[in-house]
């Protein structure tokens, strides 16, 4: 707990904010490492006509790093004093440190998924492995960036073909209609889910059906809520192993950690922490 008026702020923004589990990983974090006495996580809803003088707020309030997520990913890029390489080939940023009075923006959604999936993968990694990616929208586009850069193949699926075609021409993948992922998931040995299948009211649709997912396959869904999604629990019935979207989560807070604080993370008090949260409120 803050013991003194001599204390660094962290905060995400977003709109809606409520839902996220942002401050409970870093607190967490905080606490674990007994730098909490010094350093506060909290949160900050910011309508969209407000985000430029949010950003404004974070150099007058001195705040020293902000998590950014939904609606201002993009949006908020135009604000900053420099972006880097990552963050502009993705189009989003996620991450914002303050050093000095300028604002950085970064991406650590892509290293969360990276993260996630190669902790799962034994020897080779992601190199040459054949990776379908359901869905064409922001959360897709930061993990076809990870891929590419480990070096596997992607090929993207999607309900509205022409997402998948923009997003592959500019990735330098290929493209196909969700509807034909039954007919190809044979040809994969990882997929991905970035549709919104899964999660709120959709709660309990698959982008796929469980006739066409195999033993061989790692199937990762970045829906976090529920932990065990439709998907996931139609892979794990036939024997595929399969990573829970919490994974990402969980990394993308890792490596914002480390570069709000220069600290190493604490991931498994954090892994902790989520999890329990997710089971308890599922
Ligand atoms: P995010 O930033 O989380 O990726 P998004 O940009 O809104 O969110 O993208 C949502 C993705 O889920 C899209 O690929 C969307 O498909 P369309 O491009 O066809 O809209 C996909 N999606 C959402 N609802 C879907 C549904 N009912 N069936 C299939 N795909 C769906």
């Amino acid at each position: 707990m803050i013991k003194t008026a001599d204390a660094t702020i962290c905060l995400i923004i977003g709109d809606p904010v409520f839902h996220s589990l942002s401050p409970l990983m870093h607190n967490s974090a905080y606490r674990e490492l007994g730098i909490d006495d010094r350093l506060v996580y909290t949160a900050a809803r910011v309508e969209p006509a407000n985000l430029e003088d949010a950003i404004k707020g974070i150099k007058a309030l001195n705040i020293k790093g902000v998590s950014v997520t939904v609606p201002h990913k993009e949006k908020v890029m135009k604000y900053l004093d420099e972006i880097d390489e990552t963050a502009k080939t993705i189009k989003a940023v996620n991450t914002i440190v303050n050093k000095n009075g300028r604002l950085i923006g970064s991406n650590t959604d892509w290293t969360g998924a990276i993260e996630a999936l190669n902790n799962s993968l034994s020897t080779d990694k992601l190199r040459n492995k054949k990776t379908a990616v359901l869905g064409a929208g922001g959360a897709a586009r930061a993990i076809i960036y990870g891929l590419k850069r480990e070096n596997a193949y992607v090929k993207i699926f999607n309900r509205t073909i022409e997402k998948a075609e923009v997003l592959a021409e500019e990735f330098g993948v290929t493209s196909g209609k969700l509807s034909d992922l039954k007919k190809e998931s044979k040809n994969f040995d990882i997929i991905v889910n970035t549709t919104s299948l899964g999660m709120g009211k959709l709660k309990n649709s698959s982008p796929i059906a469980k006739e066409y997912v195999q033993r061989k396959h790692i199937v990762f869904d970045i829906v976090y809520n529920p932990i065990k999604t439709r998907l996931l629990k139609d892979a794990e019935s036939v024997g595929a192993q399969v990573i829970h979207g919490s994974e990402m989560l969980l990394y993308q807070g890792v490596a914002q950690f480390q570069m709000f604080t220069g600290l190493k993370a604490p991931v498994d008090t954090m892994r902790d922490v989520l999890y329990s949260y997710l089971r308890e409120n599922e």
